[in-house]
């Protein structure tokens, strides 16, 4: 049975094309068969990442709309993974996304406009939770992280009030990012002992824990 795992946030900017993109080659690497949604049909989302992908191995990356209710799990039959990069704004896509999610990761800055803003998501989460007695499953992600900074141990704090749960592992703020996405890449392409790619490691091991 495919895992689903939307990363769904409605504030643009949080992390959602980065850590969908990341962790879609991350869980590839790792030898699972993924396929990634572009629910956001913006510039600079999964699908024109693909446009930009050199590298052989790959994965599909495909575009969907409201039909993501209806045909997504004919869409994603058959592979162990897949990965809906959530649109922006548009709640009710947003709605949709959840809806068909086994796990919904919330990427958010540890700004605390970003914080206030995921009120939104966190509201349509809950909402569907009551419905289904409990799925999805939903975390929140720490992402852009600033090293050496107090704001990540406070963003926790800040977290805590929605009664979610918060990922352990975090993305930091690097250029590593930006630079893997600008060739269709990502951090794994830079080495296994590069601390993106840690992290990235990690952020796919505890995802791989919602679904023991
Ligand atoms: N960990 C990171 N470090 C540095 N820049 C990042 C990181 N994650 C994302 N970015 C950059 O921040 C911007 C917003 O990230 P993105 O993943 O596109 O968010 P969203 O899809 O939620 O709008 C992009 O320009 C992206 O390259
Ligand atoms: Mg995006």
């Amino acid at each position: 049975m495919v895992k689903i795992v939307a990363i769904v946030n409605t504030k643009g900017g949080a992390g959602k094309t980065t850590t969908a993109t990341n962790l879609a080659c991350q869980l590839h690497s790792e030898g699972d068969s993924v396929i990634l949604v572009d629910l956001d049909s913006d510039q600079g989302s999964a699908s024109s990442w693909s446009a930009e992908q050199t590298a052989e191995d790959t994965f599909p990356v495909i575009r969907m709309g409201k039909n993501i209710a209806r045909d997504l799990h004919k869409v994603a039959k058959g592979y162990d993974w897949a990965i809906i990069d959530g649109a922006p704004r548009v709640d009710e896509l947003a709605a949709l996304a959840v809806k068909a999610a086994d796990l919904v990761i919330v990427p958010s800055t540890p700004s605390p406009y970003d914080v206030w803003a995921s009120n939104n998501v966190v509201d349509i989460i809950k909402v569907r939770q009551e419905i289904t007695d409990g799925k999805p499953k939903a975390a929140f992600l720490v992402t852009m992280v600033i090293k050496n900074t107090k704001l990540s141990k406070e963003v926790n704090e800040a977290l805590a009030s929605y009664d979610l749960p918060v990922f352990k592992a975090k993305t930091t703020r690097s250029v590593s990012y930006i630079e893997t996405a600008k060739y269709g890449g990502s951090v794994i392409d830079l080495g296994e002992n590069h601390p993106c790619a840690i992290e990235m490691r990690q952020i796919a091991k505890e995802v791989r824990e919602y679904f023991l």
